[in-house]
């Protein structure tokens, strides 16, 4: 129950999907968090629902001021940073021919802005702090190549080799700060949830099992995913640094079909 204990964790996108379900987790392993989104009305009903070891902050990650004005809030008001998690990302559907530069930069400013300035303004307030962990989201997307996301793919590579620079920059300098991302395959969230609707107003066919799931594949859960990047956040992890960690039940090594897992699609139904 407390392996968090005593830390204090931002989580940026954490308004639904997978970064409320670490934000529930963190709390409930003892964090204080701040959640951050630019989706207000479900953030600030999420951080309620929680209790008084949340709070919620309007943030959009693309802007380097609203870092710079949320960690100086969290510093204020707990006076101290040890998790950071990157979570907040968005899709377009297009592929590299039709890909239109307003699609390109709102997926780059969303995952690789806001990785980048979340980990520059957080490293300054974690020093202080004596060390921390930074967990940046990417994706499955950045080790196969989805081609009706193709931005995507571009925003997560970059956000998975930013995380070893981040990491090995940390190391040098002996800050007590770790860095790695997170790769998972299609999570039952919102993200994956809008894709039909997506597809449809795109003109693009109709979505792949590997992207909604299937009886052979089945869509990890939210929770899934936060128990990884609870690992990641706690002292339990402490050597783990610089590394892809992929989460897709073996998704990226048999192109999304698992043979014979119909057990473990009833385990995901229960
Ligand atoms: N769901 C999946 O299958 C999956 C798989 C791999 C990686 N990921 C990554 O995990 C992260 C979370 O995904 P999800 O499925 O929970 O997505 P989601 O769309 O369900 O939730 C993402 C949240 O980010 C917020 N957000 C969007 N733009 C923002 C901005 N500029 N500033 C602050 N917040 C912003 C949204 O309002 C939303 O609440 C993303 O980075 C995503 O790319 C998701």
């Amino acid at each position: 129950m407390d392996r968090l204990k005593g830390k204090v964790a931002i989580i940026s996108g954490a308004a639904k999907g997978l970064g409320e379900a670490d934000a529930r987790l963190f709390a409930q392993e003892g964090a204080r968090v701040v959640l951050t989104d630019v989706d207000v009305e479900n953030g600030e009903r999420i951080a309620r629902d929680i209790g008084s070891e949340a709070t919620f902050m309007r943030h959009d990650v693309r802007r380097e001021s609203e870092w710079q004005r949320l960690i100086a809030d969290v510093m204020r008001r707990h006076g101290r940073l040890d998790i950071l998690v990157n979570n907040a990302g968005v899709f377009e559907i297009h592929n590299p021919e039709t890909i239109t530069e307003e699609q390109y930069r709102f997926v780059m400013a969303v995952s690789v802005d806001g990785t980048v300035f979340g980990c520059k303004h957080a490293i300054p307030a974690m020093k202080s702090s004596g060390g921390g962990s930074i967990i940046n989201m990417a994706s499955i997307a950045s080790v196969t190549g989805e081609s009706i996301v193709a931005g995507y793919c571009a925003a997560k590579g970059a956000v998975e080799s930013y995380t070893r620079a981040v990491a090995v920059h940390c190391a040098q300098n002996q800050l007590n700060i770790r860095c790695n991302s997170v790769h998972p395959s299609s999570i039952d969230t919102p993200m994956v949830q809008s894709v039909p609707a997506k597809m449809i107003a795109a003109n693009f066919p109709p979505v792949t099992e590997a992207i909604l799931g299937s009886t052979a594949s089945p869509l990890g859960r939210p929770l899934d995913v936060a128990y990884l990047v609870l690992y990641l956040a706690s002292d339990e992890s402490l050597f783990l640094n610089g590394q892809k960690v992929v989460l897709d039940n073996t998704a990226s090594i048999t192109l999304g079909s698992v043979p014979g897992s119909g057990s473990l699609a009833e385990q995901h139904k229960s």
